[in-house]
């Protein structure tokens, strides 16, 4: 079924969820796209970014029979689930990662969303105990950042990491670097004509979340899932886990990330 998904030229964003996915499609797809679309002409203003970069996991079938020109794929799912022809493909693998307590609150709004729960009925402290547990949608978050970082560190050459919080606080510099990486550099002249600013404020989380293709309609994640549109777009803030987490709840992550991340050199 995946023998032919994947071809050397592709690029995989790859992701664990609520770390900056809709995000990275946004970007990687202006990028890419941007000899054909403008800032007002681009189809992010009228489709979720969801749909204009598939999940594998989800989207097989679909990916087989209407493959694009455009060399973009996505997925949730962890380095060690992907099919081996994928990893055969010797396809680029941009991966972003995200503050993991930023992570765990993002998720369990997510979550409580899709459920349809008030906050009450689904208090933060049962989501941060499970999160703490590894239960998740695709794999604990410590191992699904590990799994990657492994891969990269075995071929530096296929993989870009990036961190969301270093993309939010210095744009210009690290969505030069993703289009470097997937092969689309911006020149002087278009950075001068101001094309590289442009697709940064195309795909700010003010611009996509205030669209109306992003406050209406539902994404068909699955044949069993519908999710709100508006769901993938809450508040974007770096730190929002302060109003969550009491101090025993900080110390207890931070010591499990000291467990699980030493040694990388990433800082979640
Ligand atoms: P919050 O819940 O903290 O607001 P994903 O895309 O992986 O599902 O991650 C969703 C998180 O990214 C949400 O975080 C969402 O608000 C934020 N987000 C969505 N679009 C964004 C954008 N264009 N720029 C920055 N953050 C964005």
């Amino acid at each position: 079924m995946w023998d032919t998904l994947t071809q050397p030229s592709d690029i995989l964003l790859c992701s664990g969820p609520k770390t900056g996915t809709t995000w990275l499609k946004a970007l990687s797809f202006a990028i890419l796209t941007r000899g054909k679309f403008d800032a007002s002409t681009s189809p992010l203003l009228t489709t979720l970014p969801h749909d204009c970069i598939p999940f594998l996991e989800n989207h097989v079938e679909k990916i087989k029979e209407n493959r694009s020109d455009l060399p973009l794929l996505a997925t949730h799912l962890p380095y060690s689930c992907l099919p081996k022809s994928i990893i055969a493909s010797n396809c680029k693998i941009v991966y972003i990662y995200r503050n993991i307590k930023d992570v765990l609150v993002s998720y369990y709004h997510f979550v409580r969303e899709i459920a349809k729960l008030s906050v009450e009925d689904a208090p933060f402290e049962g989501a941060f105990d499970d999160f703490c547990q590894g239960i998740s949608y695709s794999r604990p978050y410590w191992d699904h950042i590990l799994e990657y970082w492994k891969a990269s560190q075995e071929m530096p050459e296929r993989f870009l990491f990036l961190k969301y919080e270093d993309l939010k606080n210095d744009a210009s510099s690290y969505v030069k670097r993703l289009a470097e990486f997937i092969g689309r550099p911006f020149s002087v002249e278009e950075e001068k004509a101001g094309v590289l600013e442009n697709i940064i404020n195309l795909c700010s989380f003010n611009t996509l979340s205030n669209l109306e293709v992003s406050k209406s309609g539902s994404y068909q994640a699955d044949e069993n899932a519908s999710l709100e549109h508006r769901l993938f777009f809450r508040k974007a803030e770096d730190g929002d886990w302060e109003n969550y987490f009491t101090d025993a709840m900080k110390e207890k992550i931070d010591k499990l990330v000291d467990e699980k991340m030493s040694g990388t050199g990433l800082v979640l």
